[in-house]
């Protein structure tokens, strides 16, 4: 089956920098010093969580708020004016096995304001509605799978403009056909739609739609990048919601980089979400930030590096992570009891791939208490081994990105988890 994918990310390793914007990295095991995490199970007033009512009402809550405030900022819930418009609303594609539907989800009133194409399919031969995965991709709709009935939209290119999809960048395909053959349906979205991904993108993305007459900035608690591709994804999910034969109750995620950092918040919050796959988030994804190893919250929001994903408030925990309220144990425990994967590479050092299996040991409190299984072992696999259960750890053999194998690992997890079928 692995031949059937094709390399979604880039997977190439170059030599791990020693310095980044001016910051040393450190690569030492020797050097990575002492720290003691924020413990997923003890309320800010110092009470213990022993029961899965308080972990609901009172410890997740409070976590949830804790993120918010100190490292994605808080977003709005969904808007007061959405429409969409199903122009593709159900056409055959790949041979007669899926239906293909394409819609425009505009996030405003405004119908020259922020959009988001949203590309669904669903095998074609499902008795019942089917899970689906749903990505959230760094390129078009159209680039990211081989159908030319995909409408082809605009990305944002290098000099920050809008751009035919067919001349921006395109990072790997995903082949649909053995999530269909296994009962999956398969959805996408470019992340561009919803939000730009660089300084001074504001204007042109959804966050600038909730600006308050006068305000230039989102408040130092209030979104930046990463929370309002999150916020574009549960608008997905509000319209998934909607189709009949899609069971929005098996919706999966997959992201990777700062898009698995995006996943991650998204299963985080909102709920609905079945399950996540995250691929290398690394900093400020499922890494250890108290771990000082490769990337650190210094690096990622130094000036002209990624301040702009997280909220302000984040950027002034650079210099005192020990005082940062929370960690990736904490983010990771925010998915308990749905499934999680973490994917990592073994030579994928900036994104840390051990401070994510830690942060994922440092949650298994979380799924036992909430009566299922995390990841179980102390011991940090070795690469191309999954471990874990209902929280699951694989590290592939190679670098940054996900390779056409550890789609196999994805398949037998979600099969694992979410009991989808074989073969129809
Ligand atoms: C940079 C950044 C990472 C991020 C990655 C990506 O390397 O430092 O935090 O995950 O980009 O999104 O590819």
């Amino acid at each position: 089956m692995a031949a059937g994918f094709a390399v979604y990310t880039v997977a190439q390793t170059p030599a791990p920098p020693k310095e980044v914007a001016g910051i040393p990295v450190n690569y030492d095991e020797a050097l990575v010093g002492h720290y003691t995490l924020p413990d997923p199970l003890q309320l800010a007033n110092g009470k213990k969580v022993g029961d899965a009512k308080t972990w609901y009402q009172k410890r997740r809550p409070e976590i949830v708020d804790l993120f918010e405030e100190n490292q994605l900022g808080r977003s709005p819930g969904p808007p007061a004016h959405i429409s969409y418009d199903a122009f593709d609303p159900g056409t055959p594609a790949f041979d007669g096995k899926a239906i293909r539907k394409q819609t425009t989800i505009y996030f405003s009133g405004d119908k020259t304001g922020p959009k988001m194409d949203l590309l669904v399919y669903v095998p074609a031969n499902a008795r019942g509605p089917s899970p689906l995965l749903l990505n959230i991709s760094f390129s078009a709709n159209s680039t990211i799978v081989d159908d030319p009935g995909v409408k082809e939209g605009t990305v944002w290119d290098k000099d920050h403009k809008r751009v035919p999809a067919q001349q921006g960048r395109a990072i790997g395909k995903v082949d649909v056909l053995p999530l269909l053959a296994a009962g999956f349906g398969f959805a996408t979205v470019y992340y561009g739609d919803i939000e730009p991904d660089f300084e001074g993108g504001l204007p042109y993305g959804v966050r600038a739609l909730y600006l308050k007459p006068g305000q230039t900035q989102p408040a130092p608690d209030e979104w930046g990048a990463i929370a309002a591709w999150s916020w574009g994804l549960s608008r997905a999910l509000d319209y998934l919601e909607k189709d009949s034969k899609i069971d929005a109750k098996r919706v999966v995620l997959y992201g990777a980089s700062r898009l698995g950092k995006t996943v991650l918040w998204t299963g985080a919050r909102d709920t609905r979400f079945a399950a996540v796959i995250a691929c290398c988030s690394g900093e400020g994804g499922a890494a250890l930030s108290r771990r000082n190893y490769g990337e650190t919250i210094a690096h990622l929001t130094a000036p002209g590096r990624f301040p702009y994903q997280f909220c302000a408030n984040y950027g002034k925990f650079g210099q005192r992570v020990d005082q940062f309220p929370v960690d990736a144990n904490l983010l990771v425990a925010l998915m308990a009891p749905r499934p999680l994967l973490l994917q990592t590479g073994d030579t994928d050092y900036w994104s840390d791939p051990k401070g994510e299996f830690l942060a994922a040991q440092g949650a298994d409190p979380v799924y036992a208490l909430l009566g299922k299984q995390g990841v179980e072992t102390n011991e940090w696999p070795p690469a191309g081994t999954l471990v874990g259960h209902t929280l699951g750890y694989y590290m592939h053999a190679g670098g940054h990105g996900t390779l056409p194998a550890d789609w196999n690992v994805f398949l037998q997890f979600l099969k694992a988890q979410l009991g989808c079928r074989d073969r129809p």
